[in-house]
């Protein structure tokens, strides 16, 4: 029967008639409504970073909804799971005197962190920074600035014109941003927005002194440096918002998934004090924006409890203690003649590339392999022409394993298959 439910990215015509029913989990496992069992590759969409079935997540959401589900915080308004996480999160932040805007996911913290940028050049009195530069590759959500911003070119291709001033420069060049802002033109440029790893764009490492080196040019040029961490926060790359790894401060962190493992929706923004100083520190300059659900007090308490398990059980090192694992578990797959490339080994997420001569032999190989590996039993996740790991941070060493060998027995069909295409 066809489905009433519209799911996102999807093509309907294909997908109506042949939805796969999750139902439930359980840690590292899920299980789709004929009780099958499958390893949970990639953690849902990124974020179930603490896993699935978490009881003390589900009691602290349930009470919190018994005593006030649910509160707006505009103006003096305020609840206190709000406030205690902004209160944490500015704690674990990587900045000095870091203030939190809080959001229900995080294409909303894009928005709110270009808004945020462009609102804080006008108070320092450079209005005409506007312009936003973004990376080939990058995917910020599909909100209205996120779209706009989008390096994944299909990604924004038929919406119209979301973002007037924004562009894109290589994804693995600083030069290239450099020369980038010298063209637009320094007093024009609010921001630049980086992931730290860019995730849906295909788990592209950055290279080399690359995030060091962009962060460095924003300085020189005013620009804010926005990073991005809503996939590679909380964990993912083995440290609270990922940037630590190369010891940069950026101006603003952009968050979500992983701060509540995915049991309610909730993201943010963190500021740097010196970003948020104009509108803390002034009267008269507020920042006019925010949604009804803005701090809803029942998502801040399932934050807070999953911020509670992270630490509990040491989970956010795992992130970096497991990805020479992971790598080693995927890297042989390189020497497959499917395999065009295996990208891991910094943080828990990894992708394997076809090549392209599988694609244009087998246009629907990316499908298969996932649909091959979903067979035995492992979730992947396809990103245009790869698979993605990105596995809850509970996972254990062999099912890392597990996962490489649904990855090759899966390759080894997708082989005869190409091959019969070919003949
Ligand atoms: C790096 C990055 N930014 C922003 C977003 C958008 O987040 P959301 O889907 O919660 O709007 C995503 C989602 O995958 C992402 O990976």
């Amino acid at each position: 029967m066809e489905t009433a439910l519209w799911h996102p990215f999807s093509d309907m015509a294909t997908v109506s008639e042949h939805e796969f029913v999750i139902d439930r989990g359980e840690d590292v496992w899920v299980y789709d409504t004929d009780g099958n069992r499958y390893l949970d590759g990639t953690a849902g969409l990124w974020y179930a970073n603490a896993g699935h079935g978490r009881a003390a997540i589900a009691d602290a959401v349930a009470a919190q909804m018994r005593k006030l589900a649910g509160y707006s915080i505009f103006g003096d308004f305020a609840n206190e799971p709000a406030r205690a996480l902004a209160e944490r999160l500015s704690g674990l932040a990587p900045m000095p005197d870091a203030k939190v805007f809080l959001t229900t996911g995080g294409g909303e913290s894009i928005d709110t962190a270009v808004k945020i940028a462009r609102r804080y050049h006008v108070a320092q009195g450079e209005p005409g920074r506007v312009h936003v530069i973004s990376r080939a590759q990058s995917y910020h959500g599909t909100n209205g600035i996120g779209t706009g911003v989008a390096g994944i070119e299909g990604n924004r291709a038929g919406f119209g014109e979301l973002l007037p001033s924004a562009s894109r420069v290589r994804y693995d060049s600083v030069e290239a941003l450099r020369e980038e802002i010298l063209r637009v033109g320094p007093e024009r440029v609010a921001a630049f927005l980086f992931e730290p790893v860019i995730g849906a764009g295909g788990v592209l490492l950055p290279p080399e002194g690359y995030v060091e080196g962009v962060v460095r040019v924003c300085r020189e040029f005013g620009v804010l440096a926005i990073a991005d961490s809503v996939i590679c926060g909380f964990g993912r790359l083995g440290t609270w918002f990922g940037v630590e790894r190369w010891g940069v401060e950026p101006d603003l962190i952009t968050f979500a998934k992983g701060v509540t493992s995915g049991y309610l929706p909730l993201g943010g923004v963190i500021a740097h004090g010196r970003v948020a100083e104009p509108f803390f520190a002034r009267p008269g300059n507020s920042l006019r924006h925010g949604a009804t659900y803005s701090g809803h007090p029942t998502c801040c308490a399932a934050g807070l409890a999953n911020l509670d398990v992270l630490e509990g059980e040491g989970l956010v090192g795992r992130g970096q203690a497991l990805e020479g694992e992971l790598a080693s578990a995927l890297e042989p797959l390189a020497a497959h003649p499917l395999v065009a490339e295996v990208r891991a080994g910094l943080g828990l997420l990894a992708a394997v590339e076809l090549t392209p001569e599988t694609l244009a032999a087998l246009p629907s190989a990316v499908t298969e392999l996932q649909l091959l590996a979903r067979r035995q039993g492992v979730l992947l996740r396809p990103l245009g022409t790869a698979l993605a790991v990105s596995p809850p941070l509970t996972v254990q060493p062999e099912q890392l394993r597990q996962i490489g060998t649904a990855f090759a027995d899966g390759l080894d069909e997708l082989r005869l298959k190409v091959e019969s295409t070919v003949d």
